[in-house]
C-alpha cells in the first residue's frame, strides 16, 4: 500500500485514551456498525493503525440465551489487543446478567453499551435513543452494567446521541448519570434520533459534553471522514478521542491516517486502484473464514462494493459484476479486468459516504414523553423494545 504526503496538513498531537486501567495508545475507535464490524473488517482496519475496535452490537437478552449468531458476532481473533464488545438491552436484569457472562466467561476486556438507536420499531417500543428519556430506566441499566464489570474490572463505556428531537435533548443529563454510575467514558454521535444520518453531526453539542463531565474521558462521532476532519473535531470540541463509523466504509486504511494525525505525521495513503482490490479481495476472504461459509461471505461483500471504488474508474458492468459475486474464485478473476495502473483519484475517493438520509419522526410510546421516569404500562412495554433490533 503506498503512502504519501500531504502538502501541510494540519497536525495535532493527542495522547492515549485512558478507559479504566486500559490504555488505548491511538484516540481512535471504530465504531460499532451492525453488518460491518466483525472480526473480518475488525483485522483489515487495525492492520493499518492503533486504536479500540468495537464489534457489531448483540442485545443482552440473545446473548444471556447464547444464541450462535451473538456468540459469532462477540467473537475476536486471537491477536485483537483489546477484545471489545457493544451490548444492547433495555431490561437492567438482562443487561446485567450479559456482562456477567462476559466477565466470567472472559470474552471481552472493554464492552461498551448502545442507547444510539434511531429505528422506529426501537424506539416506538421505548429502546434505542428514547430510553435514556426515562432516567430511572437508564441509570438502572448502567447501573447493573457497571457493578457487574467492575467485578471483572472491565471497563464499561456508553455511545449515544444528542436526544430524540431537538426539544427532548438527553445527552448532557445522561452523560452525568454515567459518570456516577462509573462508566469510564461516554461517546457522543452529534444527532438525534429524528435526524437519522440527515444533516450535519453537531459538534458544538460534543464541545458542550465534553465541558460538563470533566472527569472522564468523551469520545466524538459523526461526519469524520479524513484525518484532517478528525483533527478539526478535537481543536473545535476537546473531546479525548473519536469514534468513526461511516468514514472508513471501503476505507480500511483511514486508520492508518488517523493514527499518524495523532501522532502529528502527514503521512496519509492514497492507495491506487490495485492496492484497493487487493484489501477488497482480502476483506472477502477474511469473511470467508469468519462466517466459515463462502456464499454467506461473498453476499456480505457486495455491500462494501460502491464504497470500496468510490471515485475510482471502474466500467458499469464490472461495477454490476462485482455487486453480484458469486464465489472468491469468481471475485479474483473481476478484479484482474481493472486497470492496475489508475492511481488514486483525489477528493471523488473522499468525503460522505454509506447511509445518509432524511429526518423522520421518531415513533415513540403513547404517552412517552409526559413523564421523564417509567410507568407500568411502559415497563410491560419495553421488553419487546429488544426483540429486532440491529444498529444505531
Ligand atoms: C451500517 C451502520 C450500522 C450501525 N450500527 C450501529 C451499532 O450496532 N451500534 C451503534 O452504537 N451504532 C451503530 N451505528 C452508528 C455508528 O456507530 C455511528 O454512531 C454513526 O454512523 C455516526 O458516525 P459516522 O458519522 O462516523 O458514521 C451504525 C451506523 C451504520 C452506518
Amino acid at each position: 500500500m503506498i503512502s504519501t504526503d500531504t502538502p501541510n496538513p494540519p497536525q495535532l498531537k493527542l495522547p492515549p485514551l485512558q478507559l479504566g486501567h486500559l490504555t488505548v495508545d491511538t484516540p481512535v475507535v471504530l465504531a460499532p456498525m451492525a453488518g460491518i464490524t466483525n472480526a473480518a473488517f475488525r483485522r483489515l482496519c487495525r492492520e493499518y493503525g492503533g486504536g479500540l475496535y468495537v464489534s457489531e452490537m448483540v442485545t443482552s437478552r440473545a446473548l444471556v440465551e447464547r444464541n450462535e449468531q451473538s456468540l459469532r458476532i462477540i467473537s475476536h481473533d486471537d491477536d485483537e489487543g483489546i477484545r471489545s464488545v457493544q451490548l444492547y438491552g433495555v431490561d437492567p436484569t438482562t443487561v446485567g446478567a450479559a456482562v456477567r457472562l462476559i466477565v466470567e466467561e472472559d470474552r471481552a476486556d472493554h464492552i461498551d453499551l448502545n442507547f444510539g438507536c434511531p429505528v422506529p420499531k426501537v424506539t416506538r417500543r421505548g429502546g434505542g435513543a428514547a430510553l435514556p428519556w426515562k432516567t430511572d430506566l437508564f441509570t438502572a441499566i448502567i447501573q447493573a452494567a457497571t457493578r457487574e464489570a467492575a467485578r471483572g474490572e472491565i471497563p464499561l463505556t456508553i455511545k449515544m446521541r444528542k436526544g430524540i428531537d431537538d426539544d427532548h435533548l438527553t445527552f448532557i443529563e445522561a452523560g452525568k448519570i454515567a459518570r456516577d454510575a462509573g462508566v469510564a467514558a461516554v461517546a457522543l454521535h452529534g444527532r438525534t434520533a429524528g435526524q437519522h444520518y440527515s444533516g450535519k453531526a453537531d459538534w458544538d453539542a460534543i464541545a458542550e459534553l465534553r465541558n460538563s463531565l470533566p472527569d472522564i474521558p468523551v469520545l466524538g462521532n459523526g461526519d469524520i471522514w479524513s484525518a484532517e476532519d478528525a483533527i478539526a473535531m478535537v481543536e473545535q470540541t476537546g473531546v479525548d478521542g473519536i469514534v468513526v463509523g461511516r468514514g472508513c466504509q471501503g476505507r480500511p486504511w483511514l486508520f492508518g491516517d488517523l493514527q499518524a494525525a495523532f501522532e502529528g505525521s502527514d503521512r496519509r495513503f492514497r492507495p491506487g486502484l490495485a492496492e484497493v482490490a487487493a484489501s477488497f479481495q482480502r476483506h472477502a476472504e477474511l469473511l470467508v473464514e469468519y462466517f466459515e461459509d463462502e456464499a454467506k461471505a461473498l453476499r456480505d461483500i457486495r455491500k462494501h462494493v460502491a464504497w470500496y471504488f468510490k471515485g475510482y474508474a471502474v466500467g458499469g458492468d464490472l461495477r454490476a459484476s462485482l455487486a453480484a459475486v458469486p464465489t472468491l474464485e469468481v471475485l479474483a478473476q473481476l478484479l484482474a479486468e481493472l486497470d492496475a495502473d489508475v492511481p488514486y483519484p483525489g477528493v471523488g475517493a473522499e468525503g460522505p459516504r454509506g447511509r445518509a438520509g432524511s429526518p423522520k419522526r421518531t415513533h415513540l410510546p403513547d404517552g412517552w414523553l409526559d413523564t421523564r421516569i417509567m410507568d407500568e404500562e411502559h415497563r410491560a412495554m419495553i421488553s419487546a423494545a429488544e426483540l429486532d433490533v440491529s444498529g444505531g
